[in-house]
């Protein structure tokens, strides 16, 4: 912690100084992916890595021999930051016990976001954000900078949350709205614990959802958030499994309380400048952004309904802006750092 304060500088911090990073959950998906961001970082070092089965397992990130520990072994006293990269339930002790040794720390689990164990309520969401900042980097930029432990959001709200944002804020949903979020997932997004559903012959060739009736847990946090913007839209969230390793897609449906003249103006306002948001006249599809840090977006206007409706697509790689990549923007934010250091655009 006295490190980052003293050194302050970007410049100091680039050409002198590595930022120590501890990994907790660095065999799973999120976790092997932070190492390596963390490992090829011009401004940070692996100072541990942690596994629970695979203790003792060995790994190569940027080029550097990895020996994953037991988190009971980790050396927290050594990490300025930490990245929690655990299952929701596990990670909030090791957050905790980061945090008590010095640490700044991201959490990629659910633990400390918004409407889980927070409630839902525009007060239980400021609540949250006072405790940690749910870091939607590009909504929640300058809390993140002041904070000591950030929430990371999940991977399906990180993308129906930056697709939905601009026209929440403006105030261009239809009053009382029913909101449709209908996406499809690789199967990383489901971590590494093995089960039967997700077995290759249970997915190869195949489409279909799951979690419907509206009963995915990542529904807490995207109707938390939308209530702390003052929104009283309904969320029908669908999620599906795509039979590829990453990427999510969403198809989010919107009625309006207006047509929307220039209909790619909302993103292309309340998203310019912003390094990590591509606003696109063409439809993405997840091959613009497998290992990228981005999300990109399009919107239509629905032909042949009565009542304005607006079709927005957004695509993003669920290890990457959904997990990893936007775990890394947030935590160079933390750092002092450039909030794109190290991270593929
Ligand atoms: N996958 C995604 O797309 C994604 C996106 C956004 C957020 N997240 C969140 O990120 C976290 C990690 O997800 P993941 O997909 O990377 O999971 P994962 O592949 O299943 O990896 C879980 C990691 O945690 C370790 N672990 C499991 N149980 C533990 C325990 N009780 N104590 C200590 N360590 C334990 C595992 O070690 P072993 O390998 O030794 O078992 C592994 O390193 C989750 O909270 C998830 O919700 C994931």
């Amino acid at each position: 912690m006295a490190a980052i304060d003293r050194v302050g500088r970007n410049l100091y911090a680039f050409v002198v100084h590595k930022f120590a990073i501890g990994v907790f959950g660095a065999s799973g998906y999120a976790g092997r992916e932070l190492c390596e961001l963390v490992a090829r970082h011009p401004g940070a070092r692996l100072a541990f890595a942690t596994a629970n089965d695979r203790q003792g397992a060995h790994a190569r990130f940027g080029g550097e021999d990895v020996t994953f520990v037991a988190a009971e072994d980790a050396r927290l006293g050594d990490a300025q930051l930490v990245f929690s990269a655990l299952p929701h339930g596990a990670s909030a002790r090791w957050v905790g016990a980061a945090h008590d040794a010095g640490a700044k720390v991201v959490d990629l689990s659910a633990d400390l976001r918004p409407g889980n164990g927070y409630g839902s309520g525009a007060e239980d969401f400021a609540s949250a954000m006072a405790h940690a900042p749910y870091g939607l980097t590009e909504h929640a930029r300058a809390m993140v900078r002041g904070a000591e432990i950030v929430a990371n959001p999940g991977c399906y709200p990180t993308v129906t949350l930056l697709a939905l944002l601009p026209l929440v804020e403006r105030g261009l949903v239809a009053p009382g709205a029913t909101i449709t979020v209908n996406a499809a997932s690789g199967v990383t997004g489901a971590g590494m614990t093995p089960k039967r559903e997700l077995m290759f012959a249970e997915v190869a060739d195949d489409f279909r959802p799951y979690a419907i009736g509206n009963s995915h847990r990542h529904l807490a946090e995207m109707r938390a958030m939308l209530t702390s913007l003052g929104s009283d839209a309904d969320l029908i969230f669908t999620p599906h499994l795509l039979p590829v390793a990453r990427g999510i897609l969403a198809t989010i449906t919107v009625p309006l309380a207006e047509p929307l003249v220039d209909v790619l103006a909302p993103w292309t306002e309340h998203y310019a400048g912003e390094p990590f948001i591509e606003v696109s006249a063409t439809i993405p599809s997840l091959k613009d952004v497998v290992h990228r840090n981005v999300v990109r977006i399009t919107a239509t206007m629905a032909e042949g309904v009565r009542a304005p409706t607006v079709i927005v697509v957004a695509a993003i790689d669920n290890l990457m802006k959904g997990a990893a990549g936007q775990a890394l923007q947030n935590a160079n934010l933390l750092l002092g750092l450039e909030e794109t250091m190290g991270l593929p655009v």
